[in-house]
Formats: C-alpha cells, sequence, structure tokens
C-alpha cells in the first residue's frame, strides 16, 4: 500500500499509547469492529513494539508505528513488520532512511520548510502536527496554497467536534486523534466511538 491508499481507508487514524501488550490485541479488535482499520501505535511506551506485533494479528487492521524520531527506532518498528511510519517531525536523516525503504511515511510538518524539506525527499503527504497549537485549519489552509499538490493529515488537539471542519478541507485526507481510545474505556464504548469516526463526512 501507498501512504494514499492507508490514508484513504478512514477519516481518522487513531494515535495509540499502549500501556501493556495485553490489551493492544482486543483494543485492535474493537476498532476494526468500529470501522477504523489504520492503527497508528506511539512508540512512546516499553509495550509499544510488542502492541504492533498482538494488532497485526487482527485480520483487517493496518498497524503502523508512530512517534519514529530516529532511525535506530525506525529499524525497531521494521523488525516488528509496522506497516506504515509517522514521525512528529521530519528530519533529512530519518526521512532518507525512510524513503530509501519504500515503507509508507507520513511525517509530521508545521511549517513551509518543513514541507519543502519533505518535498525534496519526493514526498507529497504530511501529517500536519501539532494541528490546533500549529494555528489550526486557518494555519493550513496558508500553507496548503503554495504547496497544492500536499495532502494532509492534521493531528494533534482534533475532537469529534472540530474534525469535521478539518475533514471538509480537500487536502485532508484523514485526520489523527487519540480521542477515540479514552484512559479507561471499555471495548464497548472504544468500538462506539471508533463507529463514529469512522462515519464522519470527507
Ligand atoms: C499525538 O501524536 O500525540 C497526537 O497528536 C495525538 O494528539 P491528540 O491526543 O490531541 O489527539
Amino acid at each position: 500500500m501507498k501512504i494514499e491508499d492507508i490514508m484513504a481507508v478512514a477519516p481518522v487514524i487513531p494515535v495509540l499509547v499502549i500501556e501493556d501488550a495485553a490489551t493492544a490485541r482486543p483494543l485492535a479488535e474493537a476498532l476494526v469492529k468500529g470501522g477504523l482499520r489504520v492503527l497508528e501505535v506511539t512508540l512512546r511506551t516499553a509495550a509499544a513494539i510488542e502492541a504492533i506485533r498482538e494488532m497485526k494479528k487482527v485480520p483487517g487492521a493496518i498497524v503502523g508505528a508512530g512517534t519514529v524520531v530516529n532511525t535506530d527506532q525506525f529499524e525497531q518498528v521494521m523488525q516488528a513488520d509496522a506497516e506504515f511510519i509517522v514521525s512528529p517531525g521530519l528530519t533529512e536523516r530519518l526521512g532518507e532512511a525512510i524513503v530509501g525503504s519504500g515503507v509508507p511515511f507520513l511525517p509530521g510538518t508545521a511549517t513551509a520548510g518543513d514541507i519543502m524539506r519533505g518535498l525534496d525527499l519526493g514526498l507529497r503527504h504530511f501529517k500536519f502536527f501539532p494541528a490546533e497549537t500549529s494555528g489550526g485549519l486557518k494555519a493550513l489552509k496558508a500553507l496548503a496554497a503554495p504547496f497544492y499538490e500536499a495532502r494532509f493529515c492534521p493531528t494533534g488537539g482534533i475532537t469529534p467536534a472540530t474534525a469535521p471542519e478539518w475533514l471538509a478541507f480537500d487536502p485532508v485526507l484523514c485526520v489523527g486523534g487519540s480521542w477515540v481510545t479514552p484512559k479507561g474505556a471499555s471495548m464497548a464504548e472504544v468500538e462506539a466511538l471508533a463507529r463514529d469516526a469512522a462515519g464522519l463526512a470527507r
């Protein structure tokens, strides 16, 4: 799959912070059942790599790694067969390694310079991060004007209430967010939140 195909699967990519790998598989099952098949497991916990492996066992799940900030982490998640990579920002070193590998890559951008660095690497699809505090939809509209070929997945501070206005902007293919897996939520609650998120128009 290419990154644009992954971004087209569902309007929302859940951003997951998994503390206990034993919860990963049921969580992925609930999300997939609710209609969210693309799952971003962030490398912010010791359980993340094992969580990627567990989630990949769930039929229909497309499991990527998020918060990948250096090439060591990139190598680690490749060993777990992560299907795509998300990073909060873009360095040449990490960008060249990931682009060279051919793995779908969604690097974080917040400025014109970030996007230009991505275009230099041959990329056209970007995370806009942190979306709300980088100026929100108004900022993305201003950035997307000169970079008319770029497509975005805004992430950071997006809620079920604000997601529709982001998704209504053409260059936005999907949004990322952690709201579908609130701390302490039951799997039935996660499934219901996923279903609402999967039903958002774009
Ligand atoms: C992240 O990488 O933490 C994402 O931006 C999630 O942001 P959110 O918790 O505001 O949805």
